[in-house]
């Protein structure tokens, strides 16, 4: 049977060499290679000081340690982590306090980080959950507003970026992690980076038995022999065994974290129609790095679920239950209750990913999955031949929640709300992330879209709004079987560019000929600009003649909206100066752009 581990590193050829390369040399401790990886690291996170270390454990512990903050101050961190950030800080004297997270990241919820904040905080201690970074504009605004130190514990997240800055680059030291199934590995290890001179070389002292010069500096001395501890120390360096994996790892990191994604993306899609999972959110404008593929489970014996992935040799596990703040040591720390916390921890899953993985591995964990799950739904989905080139060129599976909402057409979806009444029960076609579903009060709403990104977006936005959400292509006639309910109003807010095919039109036609509903029909025009621009046929269409066509299959139209023209890059910013909720970043990153 095919085994599939939650996790497995990429070694290849070139870490085997410079481990023999290191054997050979006979320099085993902290040596070349440590200085090599610092390098690197370095240049990739633009910063000055990079301290390799034997842990992200030890990395935390010495950053605390150096920011010498007063003894039993209070280190804000999640509760969701692994327990060695609660450990760092109880072992360097201070005291944790468990935050909120947000339930659809894993990370700290900054909207409630201040509530934890009191006259005895002095850190704050965010954890970039399985490749996604924190909101870290906010927590670091209200660190500065509170004068508090930042300590990033970005041990899951290594070339992870919040508005395409690094993780662990923002706060005042950032630490990673390179065990064994991180972005990279050197088998244990860590680093701590920081711009401070003054923590870089406190940290290097407290890491290396208290003496201010290592082994390998004191050689190049007269008196190699002259060891002066300044101050207490620990021995924490990473040996140049391990450095020496590290430099080859880290030459592949951002190709084995596009390994990562391209994975992540068809395990999305694969599972996006199966009920009761929810699945990895890349929040605008994170780059999230999934160090794991963390979904979430609804509704399902999680236990029994786990145990039946392993009988068919898919390894899952769970991050992290329980959370720290209801282990044993740390009960006696958790003074406010933390319901998001439990409740991510009750329901999370991690399964396999490892850039090793083949598309096969992926396909075989969604197939086994579906088994395990049956979809109460039969629609089979086929994707339009130009939709999947466009789409995924566009960058659409990232569609931005937020951007969605201001792009497309909230004053139409409110006047088609008024149009509707409470014992209406309504198609939405095209319902993509649901921002027209959440206007309708209406007794029962039911929601298809061609995209399972955008359902899966839909399903976490507005888990109640929608009775049903089903996958289908319209083109499919298995999407007709909706002919069997009855339906009182249909709304359909496909883009005119989609309806530029004309098998696309007959259906709706047939569609609504079945139902006999009143219809209202929302759309923009011209639609994303690049989707214009990338399609000739669309580009030249008039939107009068499709308007035609709508309206003889019987559907009014509500209201036309020009958004705007495609779109230089000046008119867009123009376009954007006068909408508040929409940040150029977020508005490129649906489009596509931010990821170029
Ligand atoms: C969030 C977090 N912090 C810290 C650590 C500790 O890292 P290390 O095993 O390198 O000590 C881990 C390890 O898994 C982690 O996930």
């Amino acid at each position: 049977m095919r085994q599939i581990p939650l996790g497995r590193p990429s070694i290849n050829k070139q870490e085997i060499n410079n481990v023999v390369d290191v054997l050979k040399s006979g320099w085993l401790t902290h040596g070349q290679y440590n200085l090599i990886l610092e390098d690197q690291i370095k240049t990739y996170f633009k910063v000055k000081h990079c301290i390799l270390l034997n842990s992200c454990a030890s990395a935390l512990l010495v950053s605390l340690l150096a920011l010498d903050l007063p003894k039993n101050s209070q280190v804000i961190i999640p509760s969701f982590t692994f327990s060695a950030s609660a450990n760092a800080i109880v072992l360097a004297g201070l005291k944790p306090i468990f935050a909120e997270i947000d339930l659809k990241t894993g990370n700290l919820d900054s909207k409630k980080l201040e509530s934890f904040i009191t006259k005895n905080t002095s850190c704050i201690m965010p954890v970039h959950f399985a490749g996604q970074s924190c909101n870290m504009t906010e927590i670091m605004k209200i660190a500065r507003k509170h004068k508090l130190k930042v300590i990033e514990d970005s041990a899951e997240c290594i070339g992870g970026r919040w508005k395409r800055k690094f993780a662990g680059t923002f706060g005042h030291i950032g630490c990673f992690s390179f065990w064994a199934t991180k972005n990279i590995t050197t088998g244990e290890g860590g680093a701590v980076i920081t711009n401070s001179k003054r923590l870089a070389d406190k940290i290097r002292i407290i890491s290396a038995h208290g003496i201010p010069s290592s082994t390998l500096q004191r050689e190049k001395q007269t008196k190699p022999w002259l060891r002066n501890a300044i101050m207490p120390g620990f021995n924490f360096r990473m040996s140049n065994l391990q450095a020496a994996v590290g430099v080859a790892q880290f030459k592949k990191l951002n190709q084995l974290n596009q390994r990562r994604r391209q994975l992540t993306h068809r395990l999305t899609k694969k599972l996006a129609s199966i009920p009761n999972i929810i699945t990895p959110l890349e929040l605008t404008p994170a780059h999230h790095v999934y160090q794991m593929y963390a979904i979430r489970v609804n509704k399902i014996n999680r236990t029994q679920f786990i145990v039946n992935l392993k009988k068919h040799g898919i390894h899952a596990s769970v991050h992290f239950d329980p959370p720290v703040h209801q282990q044993t040591f740390y009960k006696q720390c958790a003074k406010t209750k933390l319901p998001v916390t439990d409740e991510l921890s009750k329901t999370e899953v991690s399964l396999p990913l490892y850039p090793n993985m083949t598309l096969k591995d992926i396909d075989y964990i969604a197939k086994i999955i579906k088994k395990i799950i049956p979809s109460p739904k039969k629609l089979t989905y086929t994707r339009l031949k130009d939709f999947k080139t466009i789409f995924q060129k566009q960058g659409a599976y990232h569609a931005n929640p937020k951007g969605f909402q201001a792009w497309f057409l909230k004053d139409n979806y409110q006047a088609i709300a008024k149009e509707s009444n409470p014992n209406d029960v309504v198609l939405d076609i095209g319902c993509g992330e649901g921002c027209l579903g959440k206007y309708l009060k209406v007794k029962k709403l039911i929601g298809v879209d061609y995209s399972p990104a955008a359902l899966n977006l839909c399903q976490q936005l507005y888990p109640k709004v929608y009775d049903d959400l089903l996958l289908g292509d319209l083109r499919r006639l298995e999407t007709l079987f909706l002919a069997k309910k009855s339906f009182s109003l249909i709304i359909c807010s496909l883009s005119l560019m989609y309806l530029i095919d004309s098998d696309l039109i007959k259906c709706l036609q047939e569609i609504y000929k079945l139902l006999k509903p009143k219809g209202y029909f929302v759309f923009t025009y011209p639609t994303v600009g690049p989707l214009r621009k990338g399609n000739k046929q669309a580009a030249e269409l008039q939107p009068s003649v499709l308007q035609e066509k709508i309206k003889q299959v019987g559907f009014t139209i509500t209201k036309i909206k020009p958004i705007v023209p495609f779109i230089s890059k000046k008119t867009f910013k123009q376009y954007l100066k006068s909408k508040k909720k929409m940040t150029l970043e977020s508005s490129y990153h649906f489009l596509g752009k931010a990821r170029k």
